[in-house]
């Protein structure tokens, strides 16, 4: 057990999910590909960016790999396990290349970036390797691999941030998606592979991050979520008049697109985020009062040890800011326990600042050390597996309590829904989510639709589910 989500939204454990194409166009002379996405929501939005670069250039996208001419993995490196399964789906599309020799198959993403060629020794059957910032030159590499040559590029940029790509909306319910607002990532925390597999911190153009939402907003979409490893630090200059955009500055112009659009982020920087942050939010209705600030230990001396550049009573102070800003605001959080060095002491401390934030939702792992990363090369990875189980344990069942306790708080309430679709478990009833991220689901009633806001009284929850009915 790698790590515990108690919800998928932004969880980059995300396992092998293959995209689906919202039409389905069909020449039976036309080259199709299959793409199967792991990682964080960024790398999912990745896939779409891939995929539109393949159908510029006349692919066709297929959910069915048996009928590909290539596969492609869009892989994750964040912790081993995440390799693992990676390398399993590997042995298995190796054997349909057994049969099919024509098959292409691919590594892209993360995975791809940190083993790079490595990939084509180790792999014997993989014909092209690309790391995150190369996807525009997939199809160059494609008619490479189609020569029989290997093809290769793992380059990372310091401008690359495919913001002038339309990117294929897959798997969509076509009401809510995900933004790209930049890439990579400056923070050097002890822990974590992100800034060797992604690169230098880039943002994205701030007119095409709105041009894009408002492109989805017209397409009939209602919820945007604006993404970035650290979303506090976006900063895009206008050349033509030297104007600097911040991300309060980018929030407020998505925001101002319509109030019929809601506008979600993530990821935020407890050392980064702004009061400017916080009163934008306030300012605009349509901003979710919801913030994912990552905690990862609540022991300054870890969080030293791991480079996060805050303390327990900075992180503090942070979410004591937000309570104070926007009372009510939904907050997460990520952790990891068993950290090089953790005692008994550290990890209460993480316990009692869990107790202390008591977070609507958590994302917990145990800690899986990294080749090249800083704490790999600096310190021992001296917690026995057993101990980092059983402290993830020990805060996902006192989470446990607090997320229960925060459904519980919504019963009797009523909210405003925005419908995404039906629920998994029935068509008779619709499922979506409340401002502060809470998924709600509630029979069908009267002429709604998904993407419609309905206002909805909860009557009953689980720990991930609030169920209601249309008032
Ligand atoms: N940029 C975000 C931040 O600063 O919090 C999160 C990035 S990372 C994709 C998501 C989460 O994975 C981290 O917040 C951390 O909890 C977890 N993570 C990263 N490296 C890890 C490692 N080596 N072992 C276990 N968990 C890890
Ligand atoms: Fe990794 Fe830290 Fe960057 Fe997040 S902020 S991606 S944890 S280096
Ligand atoms: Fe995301 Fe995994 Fe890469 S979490 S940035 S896909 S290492």
């Amino acid at each position: 057990m790698p790590g515990i989500a108690l919800d998928t939204k932004h969880d980059e454990s995300r396992q092998g999910e293959a995209f689906a194409p919202k039409k389905a166009v069909t020449n039976p002379f036309t080259k199709k590909f299959y793409i199967e996405s792991y990682g964080c929501a960024m790398n999912f939005a990745d896939s779409e960016v891939i995929a539109s670069i393949l159908q510029k250039e006349n692919f066709e996208i297929t959910t069915q790999f048996e009928e590909a001419d290539m596969i492609f993995i869009n892989t994750c490196s964040i912790r081993e396990k995440a390799e693992t399964t990676v390398r399993k789906r590997l042995t298995e599309f190796r054997q349909m290349k057994k049969h099919n020799p024509g098959l292409l198959v691919g590594v892209l993403g993360c995975m791809a970036e940190r083993l790079k060629s490595k990939f084509l020794e180790e792999e014997k059957l993989v014909d092209i390797v690309v790391g995150p910032d190369a996807y525009r030159s997939l199809p160059s590499l494609i008619e490479e691999a189609e020569s029989g040559q290997k093809g290769v590029n793992v380059l990372l940029s310091r401008e690359e941030t495919y913001g002038d790509i339309s990117p294929i909306r897959l798997n969509s319910n076509g009401v809510t998606a995900f933004v790209s607002i930049m890439r990579g990532c400056n923070n050097m925390c002890s822990f974590c592979v992100v800034p060797f597999t992604r690169g230098r911190e880039r943002s994205r153009d701030a007119e095409s991050v709105v041009r894009e939402c408002t492109d989805l907003f017209e397409q009939g979409f209602r919820e945007v979520t604006l993404l970035g490893q650290n979303v506090d630090s976006y900063q895009w200059v206008k050349n033509s008049d030297n104007l600097i955009i911040s991300f309060a500055n980018l929030l407020e112009k998505v925001a101002q697109i319509s109030p019929l659009l809601r506008v979600r982020f993530s990821t935020s920087h407890p050392k980064d985020i702004t009061d400017e942050v916080l009163f934008t939010m306030k300012k605009y209705d349509n901003i979710c009062k919801y913030i994912h600030l990552p905690v990862q230990s609540g022991s300054s001396k870890i969080l030293q040890m791991m480079n996060r550049t805050y303390t327990r009573e900075w992180y503090i102070s942070k979410v004591n800011r937000i309570r104070e800003i926007l009372p009510g605001c939904g907050l997460s959080t990520d952790s990891i326990s068993g950290f090089c060095g953790e005692t008994e002491e550290d990890h209460k401390e993480t316990l009692s600042l869990f107790e202390y934030c008591e977070y609507d939702l958590a994302y917990m792992y145990f800690y899986s050390e990294r080749p090249g990363t800083l704490a790999e090369r600096r310190f021992k990875d001296d917690v026995p597996l057993e101990v980092k189980k059983r402290r993830l344990q020990e805060i996902v069942a006192l989470h446990r309590i607090h997320s229960l306790k925060s459904m519980e708080r919504d019963l009797d309430k009523t909210f405003k829904v925005l419908i995404e679709g039906n629920s998994r478990k029935s068509d008779e009833h619709w499922a979506g989510r409340t401002d502060h991220n809470k998924v709600v689901v509630f029979p069908k009633t009267g002429d709604l639709n998904k993407g419609d806001y309905v206002d909805v009284l909860i009557e009953e929850c689980t720990a991930g589910t609030l169920i209601g009915r249309v008032k």
